[in-house]
């Protein structure tokens, strides 16, 4: 018998969390596994963040701290905020939470309703439509293939809001695609949300730093939308601190009250180790931020280089985050013995079992025809996967 909530048996398990569990299970079997399917920086958290935490366990920041995160943390995002984006909070309007991930779908509990629109431009990171779908609204999803370099244009965010529309979820750079929004393209974005006033964005600028076009470029930026933008970002990616679980929104101070309103009644505020440690990742040093850039740019040229000698592999030029996004469709129809790819998810799993190399097909980030590669791995690993891959996909026919 089924005793589970609609609520919960309308959701999808996160298949990117699926395809790395089943890489690590063929690891324990002693096979070598290259696993490009996870979303997390390969490099360890630096020094001076792990020796802040340190200190905050030897001065007992063991109790509970305010619900939206220690002021300390606070003010420290609205320096960040200031310096880096050129934009004005207080700490009232920032709010930390369990990493980014928690920090998207408090602002999604917190706006939509039963029947609410919410648009989501695809290929989109797999979370925000279950999210959606958590909070009984409906995901608009708005589709940008690869010839549109994976970006929606003005028209068809026209063409998908409607009356019932109350918030689009952007995520530039993006995971999976690796694309960012130009200043140009998001002035188009805000031209047509200038006719909407109602419809609230929900920017998801997690992948800030790891941008390879030059300065980040935030949607509430433009006249008019840091009112009706709620910017979620957080220390995961910058800082290489993915388990340290710290996120944060900065937002209309509505939204921002009935967020903590929400984690008062959930999880309470976010560990009070791990704050200390951000509140060090973002008034310390930030070299090793670029140090870390720098290596995922020189990745990005290796991975795109070897990718474009697949044969039927479409490659774009991802201009941030750690994922390549290649179409792949090509491959659909083909067989190897009695194994035939249906779909991008079969091709996920053939070049899992066959090749050894673990990606997750694009149906989970809404686009059907791509798997996505993680290249948050070493140069080498990059190299040999590439060739497991091809080599691999050479027996399909
Ligand atoms: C686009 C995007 N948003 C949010 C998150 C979640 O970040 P965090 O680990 O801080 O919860 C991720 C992590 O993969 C992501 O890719």
């Amino acid at each position: 018998m089924n005793q589970l909530s609609d609520r919960l048996n309308s959701l999808s398990p996160s298949e990117t969390l699926a395809m790395s569990q089943k890489s690590a299970e063929l690891k324990a079997q002693g096979i070598d596994v290259i696993n490009l399917s996870v979303g997390e920086p390969d490099f360890n958290t630096p020094e001076h963040i792990k020796e802040a935490a340190k200190k905050a366990i030897d001065d007992n920041f063991s109790r509970y701290s305010p619900v939206p995160g220690y002021p300390g943390l606070r003010n420290a995002i609205v320096e960040k905020l200031k310096k880096e984006n050129g934009l004005e909070y207080t700490a009232t309007q920032i709010s930390c939470a369990n990493g980014a991930k928690q920090s998207v779908c408090n602002a999604v509990l917190a706006l939509v309703n039963a029947g609410d629109e919410v648009i989501i431009p695809a290929p989109y990171w797999v979370s925000y439509p279950e999210m959606v779908k958590l909070a009984e609204g409906t995901p608009v999803i708005v589709s940008a293939g690869i010839e549109q370099d994976f970006k929606i244009t003005p028209a068809q965010l026209e063409a998908a809001i409607t009356p019932k529309t109350k918030a689009m979820i952007l995520c530039s750079p993006s995971n999976p695609t690796g694309s960012v929004y130009s200043k140009e393209e998001l002035a188009g974005l805000c031209e047509v949300l200038n006719k909407h006033p109602q419809v609230i964005v929900i920017a998801d600028e997690i992948y800030e730093h790891i941008n390879y076009i030059g300065k980040h470029q935030s949607i509430a930026q433009f006249p008019g939308m840091q009112e009706r933008t709620v910017i979620v970002n957080g220390v995961s990616k910058a800082y290489a601190m993915t388990g340290w679980r710290i996120g944060f929104i900065a937002g209309p101070q509505w939204l921002v009250s009935a967020c903590n309103k929400l984690q008062g009644q959930y999880t309470s505020g976010p560990c009070s180790v791990s704050q200390k440690a951000a509140e060090a990742a973002y008034t310390g040093t930030q070299a090793p931020v670029e140090e870390m850039r720098v290596a995922f740019e020189r990745r990005r040229n290796l991975i795109v280089q070897l990718a474009k000698e697949v044969p039927g592999f479409e490659v774009n030029m991802p201009e941030g985050a750690f994922y390549l996004f290649p179409k792949c469709d090509y491959y659909f129809g083909k067989s190897a013995g009695d194994r035939k790819i249906e779909n991008a998810g079969d091709l996920a799993m053939y070049l899992l079992e066959v090749g050894h190399v673990a990606c997750v097909g694009g149906a989970a980030f809404g686009a059907p025809d791509c798997i996505r590669m993680s290249y948050a791995t070493s140069d080498e690993n990059i190299v040999e996967a590439i060739r497991r891959i091809k080599e691999a996909l050479a027996k399909l026919n």
